[in-house]
């Protein structure tokens, strides 16, 4: 039976209330065997010294799948938007490098996870930035404000993409700049696509890269491209999926997934970052 927009929502959202609530610095479902502090973390393109300069927790309870402001080349002053900040990893790398002139703004729907960012932005000692309820589907952002959008491998969890698209495009300002790390995939079976664990682990809700950009490129932005490209391998298939991937106290369901996932899924999934821009200066 198809599921409703709200459904998905629902669904992710308590999946992410789990995983921040399990205690065990893991992804949704991985308390079983969790994983080594900061690993999942570092494989997605921090760098160690970026890491230790900020709170553990935030560290910890990252989910992202890449690293978007690595490349953001943020300036002082800068007004950043994070859609779906979680624990806020990225709220806090942003707001050093815009500095105390600049404003972060993180949206997110769970209200566990902003709870978890308020607290991390409150341990880093940043009053440059704030957390928002809302749905990245329907921005709690005023229109034309945002210097910079930077995202973390959460549109794939949307199930309304072109949705959020048109609100990226709404709230940039002119000249403003669009960095998402995300991933995509092609030709997923449709037992993937149908599973709902999947889906809140980041895989069965991707679209494929061509699907993004024009997305994207319909949403009126220009320069719209993909500036880096990491196609997954089982061996990151299964970090991905182990670290990710939702119990549902079912005995042995998820590791039977995990085993019939990764090696279907091996060389259909990457992470890539997006990039893009509104036009004007
Ligand atoms: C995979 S986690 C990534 C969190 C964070 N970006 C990071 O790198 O750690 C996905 C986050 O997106 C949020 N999210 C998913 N779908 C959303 C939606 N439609 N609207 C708002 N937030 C959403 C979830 O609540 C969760 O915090």
């Amino acid at each position: 039976m198809e599921r409703s927009s709200d459904d998905i929502r629902r669904q992710v959202s308590e999946a992410y209330t789990r995983a921040i609530n399990s205690g065990c610095g893991c992804g949704p479902g991985c308390c079983g065997e969790p994983r080594q502090k900061g690993t999942v973390v570092q494989s997605a393109g921090y760098e160690a010294s970026q890491l230790e300069a900020l709170p553990a927790d935030a560290v910890e309870n990252s989910f992202g799948c890449g690293n978007p402001t690595a490349f953001s080349e943020l300036r002082p002053g800068e007004t950043v938007l994070d859609l779906g900040c979680g624990a806020g990893i990225d709220l806090l790398l942003a707001a050093e490098k815009v500095g105390p002139e600049g404003r972060v703004i993180g949206v997110d729907m769970t209200e566990e996870m902003l709870d978890r960012a308020r607290r991390n932005i409150a341990a880093a000692g940043y009053e440059n930035v704030e957390v928002r309820q809302g749905y990245i589907e329907d921005l709690p952002v005023e229109t034309g404000t945002v210097d910079v959008v930077i995202s973390n491998c959460v549109v794939n969890l949307s199930p309304d993409k072109p949705r959020v698209f048109a609100e990226i495009a709404r709230a940039m300002a002119p000249g403003a700049r669009l960095r998402i790390s995300d991933l995509v995939a092609e030709d997923l079976p449709d037992w993937v696509r149908e599973d709902a664990d999947l889906y809140s682990s980041c895989i069965a809700g991707a679209v494929s890269e061509q699907e993004y950009l024009e997305g994207l490129r319909s949403a009126g932005l220009d320069e719209v491209g993909i500036d880096e490209r990491l196609v997954y391998d089982i061996v990151q298939l299964r970090e991905l999926l182990g670290s990710e991937l939702v119990d549902d106290g079912e005995n042995g369901h998820r590791d039977d997934l995990l085993q019939r996932a990764a090696s279907v899924l091996e060389g259909k999934v990457a992470s890539v970052l997006v990039t893009g821009r509104k036009a004007g200066s």
